[in-house]
Formats: C-alpha cells, sequence, structure tokens
C-alpha cells in the first residue's frame, strides 16, 4: 500500500472533538450506513482530504466495532499540510473518501505479554491495540505514554478509567531531556516472552531501539504515521544507480529515494513512508548509506537500505533493482 491507494469508501464525518492541545479526533461512518470493512490492532486508513492530499492515519477505535471508524489528528505546523487542513477545516457533516483498512502492525497472534511505548500522537494506533488486548482475558499489557504535559497527552480521561488501572503508565517531561523516561527498567529483561510495540517521535523509537539491542529484534517494533517530513535542512543531493538497467536516477535534496524513483515512472511498494515498516526495503550493492529507519539491524545495514527515509552518504549508492 501507499500514498496512491484507492480511497473508494465514502464516509461522512459523525464526530470532531478536540481531545487534547493540538489533536482532534474525528469519528466516521459509511456515508450510505452499515458496516465498515473489519480491521485489526495497528491498521491505518488512507484519507483524501478534500484538499486533494491523501494521508494515512491510524485506526485508534476499537477494532470490535463496525459501525464506525477513528483517527486522532496531530495538527503537524511542520508537517505537509494534511493535519492543518483537517484540524482547521474539517467539520461534522463533511463527506470523506477513504481505502479499507491496511495492517503492517498486527499484534502477533501467539504474544501474550506486551510493553507499549507511546509519544504524543503516537498513542494512536495503540489505542486500538489496547482495546484489542481488553477484549482477550488472556493477553496481558502495560503502557507506557509519554507527553511533555497533561494537556497534550490524548485519551487521557479514557486511560485513567478503573479498568486500565495498573496498566497505564503517564509520563510527563517538560520537553526536558533530563526528565526522560528511564528506559532501562522496562527493558532490562525480557520477561514472558514480551514484546515491546513504539509509537512516538523519532528521538523516543531511537532510544528504545538503543535501549533494546540485546531483545531479539522480532520482539521490538516500531510504528510511525507522521505527517513530518524526514528530511532534514543540510540534506544534500545524490544519485542512485539501479543494478540491473544502470540507469542513473538524481535525487535532489527534499526528495526522497522512493519518490524519485516514483518520478521516473517505477513501481515501489511502501507502506509507512517513515522507516518503520519495512515494507520498501531494497539491497544495497554499493555506497554508503544513511540509513534513517528503525528496521534494519547493524549487520543489516551493511547490505540493505530503506529506500522511504534513507539517503547516500557517497555521491552515489547502488542499488539492487
Ligand atoms: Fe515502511 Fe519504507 S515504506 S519502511
Amino acid at each position: 500500500m501507499n500514498a496512491t491507494s484507492q480511497t473508494d469508501i465514502p464516509v461522512r464525518v459523525t464526530r470532531v472533538d478536540t481531545i487534547a492541545e493540538g489533536i482532534v479526533l474525528f469519528e466516521m461512518r459509511h456515508r450510505d450506513g452499515g458496516a465498515l470493512p473489519a480491521f485489526t490492532a495497528g491498521s491505518h486508513i488512507s484519507l483524501r482530504i478534500p484538499n486533494g492530499m491523501v494521508r494515512k492515519y491510524a485506526l485508534c477505535g476499537d477494532p470490535a466495532e463496525h459501525e464506525r471508524y477513528r483517527i486522532a489528528v496531530k495538527r503537524e505546523d511542520q508537517g505537509r499540510g494534511g493535519s492543518v487542513y483537517l484540524c482547521d477545516n474539517a467539520r461534522e457533516g463533511d463527506e470523506w473518501a477513504i481505502s479499507a483498512p491496511a495492517n503492517d502492525f498486527e499484534l502477533p497472534q501467539r504474544g501474550d505479554n506486551f510493553i507499549f511505548i507511546a509519544g504524543g500522537i503516537g498513542i494512536a494506533p495503540v489505542m486500538a491495540m489496547i482495546h484489542e488486548l481488553s477484549n482477550d482475558p488472556a493477553k496481558k499489557f502495560k503502557l507506557y505514554y509519554c507527553a511533555r504535559r497533561p494537556e497534550l497527552a490524548a485519551f487521557r480521561e479514557r486511560l485513567s478509567a478503573p479498568e486500565f488501572k495498573g496498566k497505564v503508565a503517564f509520563h510527563y517531561d517538560d520537553g526536558d531531556p533530563d526528565k526522560a523516561l528511564d528506559l532501562w527498567p522496562i527493558v532490562e529483561e525480557r520477561k514472558n516472552r514480551a514484546h515491546i510495540y513504539c509509537c512516538a517521535p523519532h528521538g523516543l523509537m531511537q532510544a528504545v531501539r538503543d535501549a533494546t539491542g540485546h531483545w531479539s529484534p522480532a520482539a521490538v517494533h516500531f510504528l510511525s504515521f507522521a505527517d513530518a517530513p524526514s528530511q532534514r535542512p543540510d540534506d544534500t543531493a545524490f544519485r542512485v544507480k539501479l543494478a540491473s538497467t544502470a540507469e542513473l536516477i538524481d535525487v535532489p535534496a527534499g526528495v526522497t529515494i522512493l519518490e524519485a524513483l516514483r518520478a521516473r515512472g517505477h513501481t515501489v511498494p511502501s507502506s509507512c513512508e517513515s522507516g518503520t515498516c519495512g515494507t520498501c526495503r531494497t539491497g544495497l550493492i554499493a555506497g554508503k548509506a544513511d540509513h534513517r529507519d528503525l528496521v534494519l539491524t547493524d549487520d543489516e545495514r551493511q547490505s540493505q537500505i530503506m529506500l522511504c527515509v534513507s539517503r547516500a552518504l557517497t555521491p552515489e549508492i547502488v542499488i539492487d533493482r
């Protein structure tokens, strides 16, 4: 799935609620009534915004509910415009077109113990996951939810309900790195074959990745649905060579390898487009990559690259296409 996913399900916005500072919850139902396609926790939809953009949003409602979908959108001033448009303009009664749900982050069926580390709007997909787990008495979880201040924490009231007592810990750091969540006591030992899911700003995901180096990579999962670009101000242009045809493709600053390939007519599978799902994994044959994903292990980084976020440290890289 990618940003051009078919958005052919007509829905009507049935509720618009500000649920934290800068975070708006949208509820939608099928325009013609009846059930929407079923989804599993971790799913996202693509939404064709009335201004023409297509953006992906995690479903944050209970997967057991089939009449409505819910998404939580953080107004990202530095984003690509989708969240600002929705937060400022969308109203109850609006009609949208969405795709069927897709899921790159299914909870493992055989897992019984889960640790969630969410930061900011990263709580959205985690909400669907804890709903799904709460429906099964055999499953256990603990959620650590980080935000700068309580007012910025979405679903705070819901997560403070008695049913989540002992299962949810809020952590507020005032934006002070010295007050960041201490990850070590959480990840020091992998107990009960637990799986960790982290959905947070890049810095917290990187910290979780660094702190879980002794865990099996199969037990540590990262999710991202950010509307923010992955580029950095000091990015420079480079060239990608396709090993199969020797075709040379320029990748200017501000453009991802994925976008540059598509602009030249290549079809490249993708999903999260934020370096967390693994869909765009590609062989790296020559040159040095500037890896910006949270998927590849240090060993894999020698011979693979994620085309949606990573760049080059050498003027040219050769990829296995
Ligand atoms: Fe998900 Fe690139 S599309 S890692």
